[in-house]
């Protein structure tokens, strides 16, 4: 059976990106697809705001960049995470397995960060950097990463971030807001097949990098890629047989993504967001997270216990072939249901009024009177 997938990654890609994935195997390595490589890096950089030259494709998925963040950065070193949802556990999972000597700012899932509470914990301890998730896709929330790198900056910190669900849906500003580390993926915001964690790091990081603890792994260890980007530069500037199809279709997307210019893809996104709240909303339903915090990639639904979250997504699979996302967490399990809006297909109009349709006929089968013509036309 093949679904519309309207999930919060991965996400379906265009043609132009499928057709630039397809096709032979290609040799990774040679001038022709070594400048690839680079132009991509360079590309990648400016849609997170940079103009490093140090961003990363890595086989792999988000988690390989993560990895690498935790094996090189957190190693042995004073971490801080700040933990508001799932990916800021697997933040702290991550870094403990690297460092003995890692904190955490635990709020509750999809609790706003409370940026005294952080600065707070900063006055009692010096820490080496500090490392927290942009968007956390478990509840969609939107945190305040552009502040948190101020009071990192402040209290003399390097900054790392999870992008992997908010790149190329939400305003980056690397260079300008100071963050150090951004760990991102092919299979969301960049409309592409899964298989590439990527990661860009700071011209400052990379000057110091020789002077970090040597991580015990080796993939995970960037000074190994840094070696390679200066030793075999030419022909082969990274340590490993590289996915060139998915390299290949990241390149494209990347290349229609500056030809439309990021700000009118953010600008997509916002507006899809406040469409579907709207929607959601008429349809007497609300948003887990509240509206001035909520990420604009991905809405999570709250049932307010009208009904059984799961019962709907099973519904809309079998009845209308639509995939949606559960929630990710036992407590919130059987009141959050999560749509993903995080690639243009998924924005597309017709496939929102297909949601929106599949939830009012659902709500109207369990005898709730709904107006899904104007929760329709919400999103017109
Ligand atoms: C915010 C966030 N962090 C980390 C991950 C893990 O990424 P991956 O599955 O690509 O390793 C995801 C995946 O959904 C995510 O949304």
């Amino acid at each position: 059976m093949k679904y519309l997938l309207m999930i919060p990654g991965p996400v379906e890609s265009p043609d132009e990106v499928i057709e630039a994935f397809n096709g032979q195997t290609i040799a990774h390595y040679g001038k022709e697809f070594r400048d690839l490589y680079l132009e991509t890096t360079q590309r990648l950089s400016k849609v997170l705001g940079s103009k490093t030259v140090w961003s990363f494709l890595m086989p792999g998925s988000g988690s390989t960049a993560l990895e690498t963040i935790g094996a090189t950065f957190c190693n042995s070193r004073n971490c801080l995470i700040i933990n508001n949802g799932h990916f800021g556990d697997r933040l702290y999972d991550i870094a403990t397995r690297y460092s003995s000597k890692v904190d955490q700012v635990l709020f509750e899932v999809g609790q706003s960060v409370n940026l005294k509470t952080v600065e707070n914990q900063l006055k009692k301890k010096k820490y080496d950097l500090i490392w927290m998730v942009h968007v956390d896709t478990s509840v969609g929330i939107l945190n305040p990463i552009k502040e948190v790198a101020s009071l990192a900056k402040k209290y003399d910190c390097e900054f790392f971030t999870d992008a992997i669900a908010s790149s190329a849906i939400e305003e980056i500003k690397m260079d300008k807001w100071g963050i150090d580390g951004i760990a991102t993926s092919s299979q969301k915001g960049f409309s592409c097949p899964a298989g590439l964690g990527l990661l860009t790091v700071s011209e400052r990081l990379i000057k110091t990098i020789k002077s970090l603890p040597a991580p015990k792994s080796w993939y995970s260890d960037l000074t190994v890629w840094v070696d390679y980007y200066h030793d075999w530069n030419d022909w082969h500037p990274y340590p490993v047989t590289l996915p060139t199809n998915t390299i290949k279709a990241l390149a494209k997307s990347l290349e229609i993504l500056e030809t439309k210019g990021i700000e009118n893809r953010l600008a997509l996104h916002k507006n899809v967001s406040s469409k579907l709240i709207k929607s959601v909303r008429l349809l007497g339903l609300d948003t887990f997270i509240p509206e001035n915090q909520i990420a604009h990639g991905l809405t999570a639904v709250n049932t307010l216990g009208k009904f059984n979250a799961p019962d709907f997504v099973g519904f809309i699979r079998e009845k209308f072939s639509i995939q949606i996302g559960g929630a990710l967490d036992d407590k919130m399990k059987t009141v959050v249901f999560r749509i993903g809006h995080m690639s243009e297909k998924q924005c597309q109009t017709r496939n929102l009024v297909s949601v929106i349709s599949a939830l009012g006929v659902y709500m109207k089968s369990k005898n709730m009177a709904v107006p899904l013509d104007e929760a329709i036309s919400a999103l017109l």
